[in-house]
């Protein structure tokens, strides 16, 4: 059975180098040296290896973007060479090419909904949102979206406008995008009412719904002026929360009694990492537009993507494109990438109780866990101090992840004090378990 190998604590002579390089010439974004110093030279299945010779198994996907592992897949190396040869780009957004339209195809026939869709191609996350409120902006004259509390939809001034995950995202930002109005999400663990959404999900959802009925569209807009309602199937940088099972059907039943678009963004959740095709599945509804990015890519070349109901299409040439839009070999990569994914779901489901079992033994065993949930191989985490009050317990979770890299074990932080447990969906049974098992030494060592 492959193991983990730290030969030199993290970060080893190398790493600091390349580290104190990064901060020299590189804008400062999210990494956290302190907690996760990693510096990454290759990646072999799931495995990452760092420039100082260390080996980790990896737990994080690279945030859901390599669910085939790394470094690239060989049925999507094979296609990546073919299209060299053919045609990597040539304007997919002015000229037409055969793999836009392949890709396109394949996405509309699996997102859920039996009606007519359409799909914008861009390069990332924040774009595909984008293109979901510009699809709105033009398709009604509504001028309101609803957001929920704690999704993250992206940092560009429109995503960033329903963005409300950590305010040091929109921190100096303001005015954004005028006409977001954002909710409370369905958190079964923490919402303004205390309510246990596990024991009593119906109480949980009614309030949510009441919240949207009466404090928004009597006090704020009516829901005549509301446009869409954005919002993630399980909130990915936001904690890995995953809302009661009736949530989306009470909200899909709410916004068609308005004739409120619903937009899913599957960016995080979306191409199996819950088990399904789309995270939304689990909940029973065909939202209008789906916005995906992240797995798409294959780990390999960046592509975002919008699928939407057909009728909400831009009215004119001109109204919305980009330059890379329709990347012939991005797409194909693509498509070969959901292909590959298709045939992981049901080794994504067996995987599920392996994680879902012994990340309940964790809380079980160690009071600094207060919360355990998740889907498919999608799993939160969350640290408190004490697990009446809830309080947040950061330095714990900070000290888990460091413990656990230096065991040889990748993990990536969400929400305030939560860890996102999200390994690639070709990791094996013996894999998992070595890295659970390092997981539970790091929040052992954590804790005596
Ligand atoms: C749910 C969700 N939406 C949108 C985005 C933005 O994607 P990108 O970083 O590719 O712009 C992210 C990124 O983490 C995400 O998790």
């Amino acid at each position: 059975m492959e193991r983990p190998r730290i030969a030199v604590e993290p970060p080893g002579p190398r790493a600091k180098e390349v580290i104190k390089l990064h901060r020299e010439f590189i804008a400062t974004t999210t990494h956290d040296p302190e907690n996760l110093p990693l510096v990454v030279e290759r990646g072999e299945g799931v495995w990452l290896y760092d420039v100082d010779g260390n080996k980790y198994l990896d737990f994080s996907s690279s945030i859901s973007v390599n669910n085939l592992g790394y470094p690239t897949h060989p049925e999507v190396k094979k296609i990546v060479i073919e299209m060299l040869d053919k045609l990597a780009h040539a304007a997919g957004t002015d000229f037409f090419n055969p793999y836009q339209v392949m890709l396109a195809e394949k996405l509309v026939r699996i997102a859920p909904g039996d009606f007519k869709k359409k799909v914008f191609f861009c390069n990332s996350g924040t774009e595909a949102i984008e293109a979901a409120i510009k699809l709105l902006r033009r398709a009604s004259p509504r001028r309101y979206l609803l957001g929920f509390i704690g999704c993250f939809h992206g940092r560009t001034m429109g995503s960033l406008s329903l963005t409300a995950s950590k305010n040091i995202q929109r921190k100096g930002y303001v005015p954004l995008v005028g006409g977001v109005i954002h909710v409370p999400y369905p958190n079964p663990y923490r919402n303004p009412w205390g309510i246990d959404g596990y024991e009593y999900p119906d109480d949980l959802v009614n309030k949510v719904l009441e919240y949207i009925e009466y404090w928004v569209f009597e006090h704020l807009v009516p829901p005549g002026e509301v446009a869409g309602i954005f919002f993630e199937p399980i909130q990915g940088e936001g904690g890995y929360v995953v809302p009661p099972k009736n949530f989306f059907r009470e909200l899909d039943k709410l916004a068609k009694k308005y004739s409120i678009a619903l937009v899913d963004d599957e960016v995080q959740m979306g191409l199996g990492r819950t088990g399904k095709m789309f995270a939304i599945e689990h909940f029973g509804i065909a939202p209008d537009i789906i916005a995906m990015a992240k797995a798409l890519s294959g780990g390999v070349i960046p592509i975002g993507a919008t699928i939407f109901r057909a009728d909400l299409d831009f009215p004119e040439p001109g109204a919305h494109s980009n330059t890379f839009g329709g990347h012939a070999l991005a797409c194909m990569v693509a498509l070969k990438t959901v292909e590959l994914i298709e045939k992981l779901l049901p080794r994504v489901q067996q995987l599920e109780k392996i994680f879902r079992d012994y990340l309940t033994l964790l809380k079980d065993r160690y009071s600094v866990v207060g919360d355990v949930r998740g889907l498919g191989l999608a799993w939160g985490i969350e640290f408190v101090r004490n697990r009446k009050t809830k309080e947040h317990d950061v330095k714990t979770r900070n000290r888990v992840l460091y413990e656990a890299l230096r065991r040889g074990l990748v993990l990536l932080p969400c929400g305030r004090s939560a860890i996102r447990v999200a390994p690639p969906l070709i990791i094996t049974e013996e894999e998992a378990l070595v890295g659970l098992e390092i997981l539970e030494e790091a929040i052992k060592a954590t804790t005596t």
